[in-house]
């Protein structure tokens, strides 16, 4: 792996390896002092077109506890306002010295975009709609815990259903690939104005009814409504799709009993999810934050440390 720029193009293998090596750096995280040498004098730069809270912030605890350099490029105060182009950007980055690149962009193809022109890794830390790689490896890693199977890494047998607004949703597709890589059944399960037009290149099966989306499934995640992408006309409006498609206590009866419940987050609560169901005892959703320094440790250390060994 020279960069991570979608789980598309990695195997299973790769997969497993970067998840055991994450559940390795998750020792380090409750320990007293966290604190390892393993990075030091590396540096990674995160270049966030987009807002973020916990995957900008994770890779900065993540490159500060292996003791790397973390230098955050905040773009609304850069010459990107001037007009800078993505290139020159991440070329000028590049000639500062940067060891590694995570990059968060609205355009789908720009994390590769970056890649091809630079001589470091990049890392995509959200591209438009297409890929959200670390998202999808801390929501495997968070599922293979919860249900023993952290030795394996093998999904087979569990049902993920993913909910919501798939069509805008970079995260259902690096779940997509990332489950079913480990062996997991994968539903997309949204209204049609939300289901992207592809989704036969992907390895789901589509349901376009919520009880049938659910029924049976092991794990339910709930994807955040992205208004920010969306057109005007896919919904009729926001009260009709939490009745029809928000996951609550009523809809949940239609998974298996105990059925786990996640969201990448942030989530629009009493819109795509209840307060009750994103509080109970069945969501993992904060486990899944605390597994994204763990994910993003093994991630930065596998192309910053591993490689230039
Ligand atoms: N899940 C996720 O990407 O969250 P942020 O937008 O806060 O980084």
């Amino acid at each position: 792996m020279r960069n991570l720029l979608g789980l598309e193009e990695i195997s299973a293998e790769e997969i497993r390896r970067l998840l055991l090596s994450a559940t390795g750096f998750k020792e380090i995280l409750s320990r007293p002092v966290r604190k390892a040498p393993t990075l030091r004098g590396r540096s990674m730069v995160t270049l966030f077109y987009e807002a973020s809270t916990r995957t900008r912030t994770s890779f900065e605890m993540a490159a500060k506890i292996l003791s790397a350099e973390a230098i955050n490029v905040a773009v609304a105060q850069s010459s990107v306002t001037k007009g800078e182009s993505l290139q020159d950007t991440v070329r000028t980055l590049q000639a500062l010295q940067m060891d590694c690149l995570v990059i968060r962009h609205q355009y789908s193809g720009a994390a590769e975009y970056a890649a091809k022109k630079l001589d470091v890794p990049v890392i995509n830390a959200g591209d438009g709609r297409h890929e959200h790689p670390t998202q999808g490896l801390l929501d495997l890693i968070s599922v293979c815990e919860h249900f023993g199977r952290v030795q394996s890494m093998d999904l087979s047998g569990l049902t993920i259903a993913i909910v919501g607004d798939i069509s805008h949703s970079r995260v259902a597709r690096s779940d997509a690939w990332g489950f079913s890589r480990l062996g997991a059944q994968v539903r997309f399960a949204g209204p049609k104005t939300l289901m992207p037009s592809n989704c036969r290149s992907l390895p789901v099966t589509v349901c376009s009814d919520l009880k049938a989306g659910l029924e049976g499934a092991d794990v339910i995640n709930v994807l955040r409504l992205q208004t920010e992408r969306q057109e005007k006309g896919l919904l009729p409006s926001l009260r009709e799709y939490s009745r029809q498609w928000g996951i609550s206590a009523r809809s949940m009866q239609w998974a298996k009993p105990g059925a786990l419940v996640m969201h990448p987050g942030p989530m629009n609560r009493g819109v795509e999810i209840s307060a009750d169901v994103a509080d109970g005892c069945h969501s993992i959703i904060f486990d899944q934050v605390t597994n994204g320094v763990a994910v993003r440790m093994a991630v930065l250390y596998q192309l910053m440390g591993v490689e230039r060994e």
